[in-house]
């Protein structure tokens, strides 16, 4: 059945390849002057990302995948017993680690945008902002395939391939659609 819909797709990847390319430029390659195109590429896909979550299809839209915190807690709770349904959409806590990696990440670009103002340019503290969110995207990021690669395992499904095709196994009995 078809769960991820084009644009969430097309800004997935675009998002991690943008991240990517603003770490790698910092590495010392000779491409630092990708650095900010990186950072603003990535910003515009968060909030690309945080309008169709209002607007777009069903499992794009964030009232179907956040949930709130003692539904968030039960399903933890399943999971470490080992009996967690199965979700069609993000589950509950597949649905904060999306959140929160919008918000950081929106947070790093907005930082790193800041300190190219004159009002906040060669401020140390802003600095260190930015490169302290950027380290807590790469957690948050590691977090995030941590628990896909688990899922994934859990459940019997590819959820990577899923994020480039649209389409998981149809829902059966005990699924949460
Ligand atoms: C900087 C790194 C990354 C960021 C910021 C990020 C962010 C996100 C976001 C915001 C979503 C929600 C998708 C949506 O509903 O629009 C998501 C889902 C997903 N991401 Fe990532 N991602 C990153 C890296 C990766 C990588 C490297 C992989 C694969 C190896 C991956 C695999 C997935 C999958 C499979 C889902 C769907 C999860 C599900 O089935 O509920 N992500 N990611
Ligand atoms: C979400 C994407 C971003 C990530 C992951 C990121 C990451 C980083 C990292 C790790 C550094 C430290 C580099 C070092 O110490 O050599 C850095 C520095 C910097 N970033 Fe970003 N950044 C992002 C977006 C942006 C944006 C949008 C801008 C501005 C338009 C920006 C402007 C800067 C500047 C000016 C520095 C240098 C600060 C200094 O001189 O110490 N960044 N960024």
């Amino acid at each position: 059945m078809r769960v991820w819909d084009r644009l969430v797709r097309l800004l997935h990847w675009t998002l991690v390849g943008s991240i990517a390319l603003a770490w790698l430029s910092t590495l010392g390659l000779g491409i630092v002057k990708w650095h900010e195109p990186a950072g603003y590429v990535a910003l515009a896909v968060v909030a690309s990302r945080i309008a169709w979550g209002f607007a777009g299809g069903h499992y794009a839209r964030f009232t179907q995948f956040v949930r709130g915190a003692s539904a968030t807690a039960r399903y933890a709770r399943e999971v470490a017993a080992g009996h967690e349904p199965r979700y069609i959409g993000h589950n509950p806590l597949g649905g904060w680690m999306v959140v929160a990696l919008l918000l950081c990440v929106a947070a790093t670009a907005t930082t790193g945008w800041l300190y190219t103002t004159d009002m906040f340019w060669g401020e140390e503290w802003l600095d260190q902002l930015h490169q302290a969110l950027a380290w807590a995207v790469l957690v948050l990021a590691s977090v995030h395939v941590g628990g896909v690669v688990f899922t994934s395992i859990r459940h019997q499904e590819n959820l990577v391939s899923a994020m480039f095709t649209g389409n998981k196994r149809p829902a059966g009995g005990d699924d949460v659609a």
